[in-house]
C-alpha cells in the first residue's frame, strides 16, 4: 500500500509534512471524543472544525439521514420543493431574529457568503441603486475560499496566490482589543472607534458604491475577537445611514456556539442577512444557508423576476432531514441553554492558565475561545515569524495532539490556540483541556 497522501490532497495542508510522518487518521467519534486509527482517544477541542455542535456518535442523526435517503435521496429546489427543505426553512425562519424569514440553502459556508454578496448586488440593482456592489469586511477575517468569499476574506496569506480577486472587497479594522491601536484602555471607546472606521471606509469608497458589510459576531481568525460593548449598535446605525446591508456571517457563531441560536441574538443586533453552515447539521451531512430579510426578497417576488442563482446540492433532502433531527436534539437537550449555563465555568477554567507566562490573553464568549501566546506578557511582545513557525508548527500542534487534545494552533494573526468544543462539553472536558494546555504550554515555554 502506498502513502495515504499519494492521492488524498488535503485542504490547507503542507503535504510535505506527511511524506515521512503518518497522517493523523480519525476513525470514530463519541460525545466530545474522537479516536484515531491506532485506537488513541482525543478530546475534540474544536468540534471537528467548529461543526460537531451536538457531539459525535449521534445515531439518531445517522438514522434520519438513512431514512431520508431511502425515501427520497435527492431532488433539487429549483422550481420544485421537497418536504424537509420546506420544514427546515420554516424552522430556521422561526428561530432567526426579526424578519429574517427567507432561507436560501447552500452546501456550506463559502457558498452562503457568495450568495449573500450576490443577493446584495442583485437587490440594489432592482431598487435603483445599481452602483452599490462593494463589501466591507475586517482585517484578517475569514469568510471562505471561493473567489467571491475570498475577496471578502481579509487574510493576505491565503489570497496572494489567487490575485486578482473580485474587485470591491474593502477592509476595515477588526475588534482585537488586546492589540487595540487606539483606546486600548476603554472597550466602549474602542468599539466606537472600530465601528466608525467602517463608516469611514464606506465614506472613502463612496456610499453609493457600497452594498454590504460582512461581520462575524465574534471574529474567528486572529483568535476570537468578541465585539466591544456598543459596537454592533453603532455599526447598525452606520449601515442604516448609508443604506448598506449588514450581513452577520455566522458560519461558526450560530447554532448554540455563543449560547444562542444566532450570534446576532447574543449581542442584540438585527442583521439584514445571516450566513450559516457547519453546526446546522452538527456535521452529519453538509448544509449551509443564507437567511435574508423580507425586504431583500421583495423585488424578486413579482412577475418574471427571480434571483438567478442556485447550487445543485443546496438544500439536499438528506442534509435538511439531518438538520431537522439536529434541531430536535437542540430543543430536547436545551444545548443552547447548556452553553449559557456553563460558559462562565469554561472561561474561568481557561483563565487559570493566566499563571503561565506564555499566556497573554484569553478571549471569547460561549464555547468559543482563543488563547493568545506571547513572548513577554508585560510588553505583549509577540513571536516573530521564525519563532512562531518553531513554536506553533514545530512543537505545539503536535504536542497538544500527542497529549490527547485536538484543537488548533493558529498564526494567521498573532499566535493563538483556538478552542470550540462540542456544546455537550462540561466541567470534565474543561478541566481536561486546561490540564493538557498547562502541561504542553509549560513545556513550550522551556523550548523557547
Ligand atoms: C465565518 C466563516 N465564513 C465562511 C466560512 C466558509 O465556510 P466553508 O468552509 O463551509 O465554505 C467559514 C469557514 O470556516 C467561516 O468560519
Amino acid at each position: 500500500m502506498g502513502n495515504p497522501t499519494d492521492h488524498l490532497w488535503m485542504h490547507f495542508t503542507r503535504m510535505s509534512s506527511y511524506q515521512d510522518a503518518p497522517v493523523p487518521t480519525i476513525v470514530r467519534g463519541d460525545g466530545a471524543y474522537i479516536w484515531d486509527s491506532e485506537g488513541r482517544r482525543y478530546l475534540d477541542g474544536l468540534a471537528g472544525l467548529f461543526v460537531v455542535n451536538a457531539g459525535h456518535g449521534r445515531t439518531e442523526l445517522a438514522e434520519a439521514a438513512a431514512k431520508q435517503a431511502s425515501e427520497l435521496a435527492y431532488f433539487p429546489i429549483w422550481s420544485y420543493a421537497h418536504p424537509t427543505a420546506i420544514e427546515l426553512a420554516e424552522r430556521i425562519a422561526a428561530l432567526a431574529p426579526g424578519d429574517l424569514n427567507r432561507v436560501f440553502f447552500t452546501t456550506g459556508g463559502s457558498e452562503a457568503v457568495e450568495s449573500a454578496w450576490k443577493l446584495a448586488r442583485a437587490y440594489f440593482k432592482r431598487v435603483g441603486k445599481p452602483m452599490k456592489h462593494k463589501v466591507v469586511s475586517r482585517h484578517i477575517a475569514y469568510h471562505g475560499t471561493s473567489m467571491g468569499a475570498l475577496s471578502i476574506t481579509g487574510l493576505p496569506g491565503i489570497k496572494a496566490d489567487f490575485e486578482p480577486l473580485v474587485p470591491g472587497g474593502i477592509k476595515a479594522p477588526n475588534t482585537n482589543f488586546y492589540r487595540a491601536p487606539e483606546h486600548g484602555d476603554d472597550p466602549v471607546a474602542f468599539g466606537r472607534w472600530a465601528a466608525e472606521e467602517i463608516g469611514r471606509a464606506i465614506e472613502r469608497e463612496g456610499p453609493e458604491t457600497v452594498a454590504a458589510v460582512f461581520l462575524e459576531p465574534v471574529q474567528n481568525a486572529g483568535g476570537c475577537f468578541p465585539p466591544p460593548p456598543g459596537y454592533f449598535e453603532r455599526v447598525r446605525e452606520i449601515c442604516d445611514a448609508y443604506d448598506v446591508l449588514l450581513v452577520s456571517d455566522e458560519v461558526i457563531c450560530s447554532w448554540g456556539r455563543l449560547g444562542e441560536y444566532f450570534g446576532a441574538q447574543r449581542y442584540g443586533y438585527q442583521p439584514d442577512m445571516i450566513t450559516t453552515a457547519k453546526g446546522i447539521t452538527s456535521g452529519y451531512s453538509p448544509l449551509g444557508a443564507m437567511i435574508a430579510s423580507d425586504r431583500l426578497i421583495e423585488p424578486f417576488l413579482h412577475g418574471t423576476e427571480s434571483f438567478a442563482h442556485g447550487i445543485t446540492f443546496g438544500g439536499h433532502p438528506v442534509s435538511c432531514a439531518v438538520a431537522l433531527a439536529n434541531l430536535e436534539i437542540f430543543a430536547r437537550e436545551d444545548l443552547v441553554g447548556h452553553v449559557r449555563a456553563n460558559e462562565s465555568a469554561f472561561r474561568a477554567t481557561l483563565e487559570k492558565l493566566y499563571d503561565l507566562p506564555i499566556v497573554g490573553d484569553v478571549r471569547g464568549d460561549g464555547y468559543f475561545y482563543g488563547i493568545e501566546l506571547v513572548k513577554d506578557r508585560t510588553t505583549r511582545e509577540s513571536f516573530d515569524d521564525a519563532e512562531s513557525e518553531r513554536l506553533l508548527r514545530g512543537f505545539l500542534s503536535g504536542a497538544l495532539f500527542a497529549a490527547g487534545l485536538y484543537c488548533r494552533a493558529d498564526d494567521r494573526g498573532d499566535p493563538v490556540i483556538q478552542l470550540a468544543p462540542p456544546l455537550i462539553a462540561d466541567q470534565t472536558q474543561f478541566d481536561e483541556i486546561e490540564q493538557i494546555l498547562r502541561s504542553v504550554l509549560t513545556e513550550a515555554w522551556q523550548h523557547l
